[in-house]
């Protein structure tokens, strides 16, 4: 599987040790970004890592920021993103099952890198239920085509 990963500076630590647990597993990714810990735009990096996805280039996309709010706020506003803030494998299993998030969003300044791991590898392992959820979705996909 191909996933683009992102970050800003309260990040980037957590994405690189992210990036080499990912490539070590047997992940294909791709790193938009940033490339240190000077202060940038989370926004930024966001959106480069959800057109990743909504063009088909990587599969899914993560995004790491401080909290993963400001990341998530921006992801979602790109057609097609479904992004997810997760803090706990709860979150990150039903973000898939239910709601078939295609980018993660993890706060590094609220998770320890460990567990930024494990989260991200039970959040890519995961399937999506189907069923009922598709309506769901649909509707948003739907509210998104016509409305946004
Ligand atoms: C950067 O200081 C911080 O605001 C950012 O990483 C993120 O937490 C925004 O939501």
């Amino acid at each position: 599987m191909k996933i683009a990963i992102g970050s800003d500076h309260a990040g980037f630590r957590a994405k690189e040790f992210l990036k080499a647990a990912l490539i070590a597993s047997g992940y294909q990714v791709e790193d938009m970004g940033t490339k240190s810990e000077d202060s940038v735009d989370y926004t930024d990096f966001a959106i480069a890592v959800s057109e990743r996805v909504t063009k088909g280039l990587a599969e899914r996309g993560v995004i790491l920021c401080g909290t993963g709010i400001g990341s998530c706020i921006a992801a979602n506003k790109v057609h097609g993103v479904r992004a997810a803030l997760v803090h706990d494998g709860f979150t990150a299993e039903m973000s898939r099952r239910h709601n078939d998030a295609n980018v993660l969003c993890l706060g590094a300044r609220v998770l320890a890198e460990d567990r930024i791991r494990d989260l991200t590898k039970l959040w890519l392992e995961t399937p999506f239920d189907g069923g009922r959820h598709e309506r769901r979705l649909g509707k948003i996909a739907s509210y998104e085509k016509t409305q946004c």
